[in-house]
C-alpha cells in the first residue's frame, strides 16, 4: 500500500516536533493498515506507533510501528524507505525498560524484507532468495563506512555537523541515506561498517536494532553497558562498536581522545 497507492502529487499533511519533521497522509494510512492487521491477530497486546501513540494491551507484549520510516525520502520519492514493525517485551516508552523479540524491516521500493528473531538469526528476504545476515567485521575506523541521521531539529544539527567535522577526514566516508531502521539492516548486511544517531526514537531502530544483534552485531548507547536510546544509539559489528562508541563518547562529551583500543 505503501509502495503502490502513494499519491503522484504527495503533500505535506502536517508537522510534528519541528518544521522539518513531516507527515504525510500515507504515514497515517501505513499505521492504521497496520493497526487494524494487529487487532485482528494480536488483540491483547499493546501498540506504539509513530503517528498514533501509544494503546494499552494486556499481554506484556507491545507492537512498535513505524508506518514509514524515511518520511522525507517517501515525500521526495527517493526510494529508501521503509515499514519498520518490532514486538518488544517491556515498556516500550522507558528506555531500557524493553527489548525486541522480533522484529521486520521492508523497503517496499527494493522489496527487500530484513528480519530477525530472539536467538533465531537475522535473514534478508527478497523475491529470489532467503539469506542469513552478518555484520563486517573490521575493528579500523580508518577504514570504516559509517551511516548516521541527523535531527529534525535545527539547533541539535549544529552539534551533529560538529561530530561530523571530527570524524570525516578519519573513516572511509559517511553515508547519510534518511531511513533509520535501514540504516541499521546495512549494518546488519555489512553494507556499512557502523551507525550513529542522536534523537532516534523506539519505532525508528526498534526492529532494526534486533536484526543487528541477531546479526552478529552491537547496539548500544554512548556510555559502556548503556542501551539504546533517544540520546545516542551506536551499531556495529562487534570489533569496530567499541571503537566507534568510544569515539563518539569523546566527541559528543567533550571528553578527552582516547586510544582506540588496538
Ligand atoms: C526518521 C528517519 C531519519 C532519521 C530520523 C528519524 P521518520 O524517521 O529515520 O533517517 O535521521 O532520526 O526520525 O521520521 O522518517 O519516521
Amino acid at each position: 500500500m505503501v509502495r503502490d497507492e502513494r499519491p503522484a502529487h504527495l503533500g505535506v499533511h502536517r508537522t510534528k516536533s519541528t518544521d522539518l519533521d513531516v507527515v504525510t497522509v500515507m504515514d497515517t494510512r501505513s499505521e492504521e493498515l497496520l493497526r487494524a492487521r494487529l487487532a485482528d491477530a494480536r488483540s491483547d497486546d499493546a501498540v506504539l506507533g509513530e503517528e498514533v501513540g501509544l494503546s494499552g494491551g494486556t499481554s506484556g507484549l507491545s507492537w512498535v510501528l513505524d508506518p514509514i520510516d524515511g518520511t522525507v525520502n517517501y515525500l521526495y520519492d527517493l526510494p529508501a524507505y521503509a515499514v519498520s514493525v518490532a514486538v518488544v517485551v517491556g515498556d516500550p516508552t522507558v528506555p531500557g525498560a524493553w527489548s525486541p523479540v522480533a522484529g521486520a524491516v521492508m523497503n517496499p521500493r527494493t522489496d527487500e524484507v530484513f528480519h530477525a528473531r530472539a536467538g533465531g538469526g537475522a535473514h534478508l528476504l527478497t523475491a529470489e532468495d532467503s539469506r542469513p545476515l552478518r555484520v563486517a567485521t573490521g575493528e579500523d575506523l580508518d577504514g570504516a563506512l559509517l551511516a548516521t541521521g541527523f535531527s529534525y531539529d535545527r539547533e541539535v544539527r549544529v552539534g551533529q555537523a560538529a561530530v561530523i567535522a571530527d570524524l570525516l577526514p578519519r573513516v572511509r566516508d559517511v553515508r547519510r541515506m534518511g531511513a533509520a531502521a535501514l540504516d541499521l539492516c546495512h549494518v546488519a548486511a555489512g553494507r556499512v561498517d557502523g551507525y550513529w544517531e542522536r534523537g532516534c526514537h523506539a519505532w525508528d531502530v526498534a526492529a532494526g536494532m534486533l536484526v543487528v544483534t541477531e546479526a552478529g552485531g552491537l547496539v548500544s548507547g554512548l556510555g559502556l553497558d548503556e542501551p539504546a536510546s533517544e540520546d545516542m544509539v551506536v551499531a556495529a559489528g562487534s570489533r569496530l562498536h567499541p571503537v566507534l562508541r568510544e569515539e563518539l563518547q569523546r566527541l559528543v562529551q567533550g571528553r578527552p581522545r582516547t586510544t582506540p583500543p588496538s
